[in-house]
């Protein structure tokens, strides 16, 4: 690990910048008008800090878009594939790599490979599209995260861990006829960007293979998990990011992967497998949905871009920035006294309207509207995770309010400096300080399902 001082640097210089629209804020109110007051609807170019997501949003360095050049177009057999499959065997180990477009693309063929209707698959707080795809599928998430996970304030090392008396007792009720496989997110994304241990997922590993249960790691941020863990847990500082890479996807038998984040490309993602049968089942599923098996949707450069940003993915220097940034942001919104989930986690910030917004309750929508008021302020776009993304119970209609009321400050990575990321406390600070003069919202289009991408809202009385 390099001198602690280089933590307190971005290890990288700026060799192109982007410049960002200012719209002052008459320009800001219509631009919200204009977007039926959701934050998702705004274009970007009327963004200046936009923290909505970490998700292909990250800047390529000089040698990923050298790597676009190097790209091998070749429809079979791309060169740019052998190189990614060389890295993700290297780093992660995994024998078997399947190319995909993203993420859920990478879930939709493994999942359709594996899950039957009726099905459990219990796991840490799936994240959204993973649920989507299980159920898409007639199976069911089960979350089996530890309770601690709940409590937004309660500073523990690993609170994206799973509860092992809890995965036991589903493993014991289902079996592995109905559990095709148990899914671990690293970091825990949909629980505030949690890391869990190597401690945990070992024994999440040797109690599936008692009941003889498949494990996947959902690794869109695997590389910042090995971060948390070399620097939080016993006797692991003394390995590389690699070598504790090696170490954790050894508890897994598959993992499926959205590029987007720890590879730090804009598009992209795979399938790990280490079994030749299960490999020459999903293979054909991947051809259908994805394109040929040395390509998975992809273009030859992207796939060459994954190859290197893998690796850049886990520099220590890189990590320790990364991390220390979104640290960075947490701590000086607490010193700010806002109400700040704790510890901050792998990639955003999570803010608690419960204790920001108060007066407003869950159904009066207090997330979307710190989010309109916070891009009134000062043009930063960030996103609601509460009641209003998890919808309406399907059977009854009504509202399921969200057990954590919050809004997320996404950092993507290598693009903001920190004194971006002082702007954002400080316009943070000034809808604090009127924050008794804000007010709830009603719908005024609401869609029946993800009505978070489209939804219009209007300011109550
Ligand atoms: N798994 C996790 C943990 C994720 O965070 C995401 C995406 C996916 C899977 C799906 O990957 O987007 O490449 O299809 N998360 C983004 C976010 C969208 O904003 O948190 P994808």
């Amino acid at each position: 690990m390099a001198d602690d001082v280089f933590s307190q640097i971005e290890p990288f210089k700026i060799k192109m910048v982007e410049p960002i629209n200012l719209p002052d804020k008459k320009d800001r109110i219509e631009h919200l008008n204009e977007a039926g007051l959701n934050v998702f609807l705004l274009r970007g170019e009327h963004i200046v800090i936009d923290l909505l997501t970490d998700s292909g949003t990250g800047a390529m360095s000089d040698r990923q878009w050298a790597g676009l050049m190097m790209g091998d177009e070749t429809y079979a057999g791309s060169r740019s594939f052998y190189k990614m499959e060389a890295a993700i065997q290297d780093i992660l180990g995994f024998k078997y790599v399947i190319p995909c477009h993203q993420g859920r693309g990478a879930e939709n063929v493994l999942h359709t490979s594996l899950i039957k209707d009726g099905d459990v698959i219990p796991g840490n707080t799936h994240f959204d599209t993973t649920k989507g795809h299980i159920e898409h599928k007639k199976g069911r998430a089960i979350d089996c995260t530890v309770k601690e996970a709940a409590d937004p304030y309660i500073d523990l090392p690993f609170k994206g861990n799973l509860d092992l008396e809890k995965l036991e007792s589903i493993y014991r009720e289902y079996g592995k006829e109905r559990i095709p496989f148990t899914v671990v997110t690293a970091t825990c994304n949909s629980g505030g960007g949690q890391p869990v241990s190597i401690e945990n997922m070992r024994a999440v590993k040797k109690l599936s293979e008692k009941y003889g249960i498949q494990v996947c790691l959902d690794g869109a941020r695997y590389a910042e998990n090995c971060y948390f863990i070399k620097m939080r847990e016993p006797g692991m500082d003394k390995y590389s990011i690699k070598e504790i890479s090696r170490m954790q996807a050894e508890c897994f038998d598959m993992m499926t992967m959205s590029s987007k984040k720890d590879a730090i490309v804009n598009i992209g993602g795979f399938i790990g497998l280490r079994d030749q049968e299960l490999y020459d089942k999903v293979k054909n599923l991947a051809i259908l949905f994805e394109g040929f098996v040395t390509y998975g949707g992809l273009a030859g450069r992207d796939l060459e871009a994954i190859a290197v940003g893998l690796y850049e993915g886990i520099q220590e220097e890189y990590l320790g920035y990364r991390i220390g940034q979104v640290k960075f942001l947490a701590e000086r919104l607490k010193e700010e006294g806002m109400p700040v989930m704790w510890p901050p986690g792998g990639h955003a910030v999570y803010l608690d309207m419960k204790k920001f917004l108060p007066h407003i309750g869950p159904e009066d929508l207090p997330g979307p509207a710190f989010c309109a008021e916070l891009y009134i302020e000062s043009g930063i776009r960030a996103v609601e995770i509460g009641t209003m993304l998890n919808g309406r119970d399907p059977e009854t209609g009504k509202n399921r309010p969200a057990k954590l009321e919050l809004v997320r400050l996404t950092i993507p990575r290598r693009v903001y400096t920190h004194r971006h990321m002082e702007y954002v406390v400080q316009s943070v600070k000034k809808v604090w300080e009127r924050k008794d003069a804000i007010k709830g919202m009603d719908f005024t289009y609401e869609a029946p399902v993800l009505r978070h991408f489209t939804a219009k809202f209007k300011w109550k009385n």
